[in-house]
């Protein structure tokens, strides 16, 4: 296993802030066995194509191949359980004053670890297991099974596709203000299992930054995020995460 080296200055630095946020990325599910978005041999984009799958005009094109495509993530991702990481952030959630988790995943494993407890999950992508209506942009949670795929919106009759974000298409408006605030008012800001490429999720640790907070980033390879940050922590999320979280507190509690 690799070692952990937490400096003891964030460790001191997060046992007395008032408000931290956490930015997270597919990174903090692949120890889930969920496949991140753009590394080398594992991404999913380097064996997809963004624009054939994950755009408005893609699913007019060909909405089944799409709506495969999802079933086989969707799929994947029940079979997956939360990690060690996804598990520390739901222990960080209960010990911070004041706590934001905003997310990219689309997976609901911080949902599934716990989180979301004392303060909402502001998930930016949406969630891959909820739908809505194509035609009315309408959440539609059942729908009569005859076979036809995608299916249909039992009130207009058009496709029903997953309720993520695409390319392309705005972000849900209100998380995305409430992760500004988040970002604005923290003390500490942790950019954990992502690129830090897609915009506008990758504007927050800037947004962080310029108010001051302390960035700290937890990635085994260097991103754009890194040169904001004044911690860097190269590693494994579920490794990192556990260890920063017991010896921030749980070894409080064990005094
Ligand atoms: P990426 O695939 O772009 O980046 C994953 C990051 O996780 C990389 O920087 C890896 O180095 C890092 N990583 C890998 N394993 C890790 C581990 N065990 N612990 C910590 N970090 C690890 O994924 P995102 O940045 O999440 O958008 O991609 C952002 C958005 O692009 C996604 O939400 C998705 C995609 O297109 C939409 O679908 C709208």
């Amino acid at each position: 296993m690799e070692p952990v080296e937490i400096p003891e200055a964030l460790i001191e630095l997060l046992r007395k802030s008032e408000y931290v946020a956490v930015l997270t990325g597919a990174g903090i599910s692949a120890e889930s066995g969920i496949p991140t978005f753009r590394e080398a041999q594992t991404g999913l984009w380097s064996k997809f194509q963004p624009e054939e799958l994950a755009t408005p005009e893609a699913f007019s094109r060909n909405p089944r191949l799409v709506w495969e495509w999802y079933t086989w993530r969707r799929e994947l991702i029940a079979k997956a359980e939360p990690n060690p990481g996804h598990y520390a952030l739901v222990e960080m959630e209960k010990k911070v004053p004041y706590f934001t988790l905003i997310t990219q995943n689309v997976d609901g494993l911080h949902r599934r670890a716990g989180s979301g407890v004392r303060f909402p999950i502001l998930e930016l992508h949406g969630n891959i297991q909820r739908n809505k209506c194509f035609t009315e942009n309408r959440p539609v949670e059942t729908w009569e099974e005859n076979g036809e795929i995608p299916p249909r919106c039992p009130n207009c009759g058009g496709l029903i596709r997953p309720d993520v974000v695409w390319f392309g298409e705005a972000l849900p408006e209100e998380t995305l203000s409430s992760a500004y605030e988040a970002s604005r008012r923290c003390e500490i800001f942790f950019v954990i299992g992502t690129s830090g490429l897609v915009h506008p999720a990758s504007s927050l640790p800037y947004t962080a930054a310029g108010c001051g907070a302390v960035i700290v980033e937890i990635n085994p390879a260097a991103t754009p995020v890194s040169k904001l940050a004044r911690f860097t922590l190269e590693g494994h999320a579920g490794i990192i995460l556990p260890a920063l979280v017991d010896e921030a507190w749980m070894n409080i509690d064990s005094e």
